[in-house]
């Protein structure tokens, strides 16, 4: 029988203390730097690899202003120094040694993580875990390039990480379900609200949901049936509204489950379910379009509007954060707690 709701059984009462354990970062980027300061903030000491000299030359400055934000919008209590005595970047891999966790946070290429996870295993102890940031690269395919795979997982951050609840722990077909337990244990510490993926599948939970939604507005605006404008409208003021609170399921009984069930039968047949990537997109990167990035996306921006998109997803995290904690996974147990009293 297929076990719909698998209780993983964790031993909570079991804090583990951030500040006991030293967390390596290796890759300095987007993700790799506010992964960082999500780690600094739960008290890690942190030791942060730069592999390309670029990293040098930005994440430090990348990290203050995570912090200097993070303090302005009372995440956290002190200024930026405090958090950054604690943090060492460096070219140099011996460093993690001493390091019980490393954060894999390199270009999504399995060329380049594969020779980074060398180098890492080189230096870390046995018993310290290696997991991976990657977006959707099957954690067993990674895990074939290891030399101890069972201390290896997925750890699927959302950015910016120090603001997002979202990480998704992912077991590959050899990780030790143990330390996965660990690992899910110890992110709450972390200020997340995870999941725990006890079997590999690509694209993990949320990107496998996204990508089917990201293929079903493509169709519609391919198609001719709504405008790139249209479907963002839609989606920002029907999914945006609730997904903060309710997931997919708690939606559906919030909703009223019935109606889902006779909706299925008819629409399903009508999705897309094109296995290739559409034209829109593919037209849009072959120009050489980013998005935000460079100014060129499924929207039109000046340079000015690109900016400034960029600048209010960043105010929105925050805020969005505020609302979020207001909403815990258990808001209704808390509320029905509070009556009891
Ligand atoms: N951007 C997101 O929102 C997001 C979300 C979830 C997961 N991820 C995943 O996180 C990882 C990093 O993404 P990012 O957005 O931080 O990318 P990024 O482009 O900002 O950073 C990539 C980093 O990779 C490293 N790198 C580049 N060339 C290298 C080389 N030749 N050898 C070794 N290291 C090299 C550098 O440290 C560089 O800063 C990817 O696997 C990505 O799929 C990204």
């Amino acid at each position: 029988m297929q076990a719909y709701n698998i209780k993983p059984g964790i031993k909570m009462s079991k804090k583990i203390k951030p500040s006991s354990m030293e967390a390596g970062v290796v890759g300095l980027g987007l993700m790799g730097c506010s992964i960082t300061t999500c780690l600094l903030i739960a008290g890690h000491k942190v030791i942060a690899v730069a592999p390309v000299s670029t990293d040098m030359q930005h994440a430090e400055k990348r990290i203050r202003t995570h912090l200097k934000r993070s303090l302005k919008e009372k995440l956290v209590k002190y200024a930026p120094e405090h958090y950054l005595k604690r943090l060492t970047i460096t070219e140099d891999y011996g460093m993690l040694k001493p390091c019980g966790l490393v954060v894999e946070c390199t270009l999504e290429n399995m060329d380049i993580k594969k020779q980074v996870y060398g180098k890492i295993e080189s230096v870390i102890g046995k018993n310290a875990i290696l997991t991976s940031n990657t977006s959707a690269i099957p954690i067993s395919l990674l895990q074939e390039h290891v030399k101890f795979p069972a201390r290896f997982f997925g750890l699927h951050w959302a950015e910016p990480s120090h603001t997002t609840r979202f990480l998704e722990i992912i077991c590959g077909n050899k990780s030790d379900i143990k330390k996965g337990e660990w690992l899910y244990a110890l992110s709450h510490q972390w200020g997340k609200e995870p999941t725990l993926v006890r079997k590999d599948i690509r694209g993990f939970i949320t990107n496998r949901i996204m990508y089917a939604a990201y293929r079903e507005a493509i169709y519609l605006v391919e198609n001719g049936y709504a405008t790139v404008e249209d479907v963002d409208r839609a989606c920002r003021n029907n999914a945006g509204y609730w997904m903060t609170l309710a997931g997919v399921f708690r939606w559906m009984d919030l909703t009223g489950v019935q109606a889902y069930h006779a909706v299925m039968k008819d629409l399903f047949p009508t999705l897309c379910n094109s296995t290739e990537v559409p034209r829109l997109i593919d037209d849009i990167v072959k120009k050489g379009g980013k998005g935000v990035a460079n100014a060129r996306g499924f929207h039109r921006y000046t340079k000015q509007e690109a900016e400034l998109w960029e600048k209010t997803f960043t105010d929105f995290t925050y805020e969005i954060r505020k609302l979020a904690l207001k909403y815990p996974e258990d808001v209704v147990k808390k509320k029905l707690k509070g009556t009891r009293k």
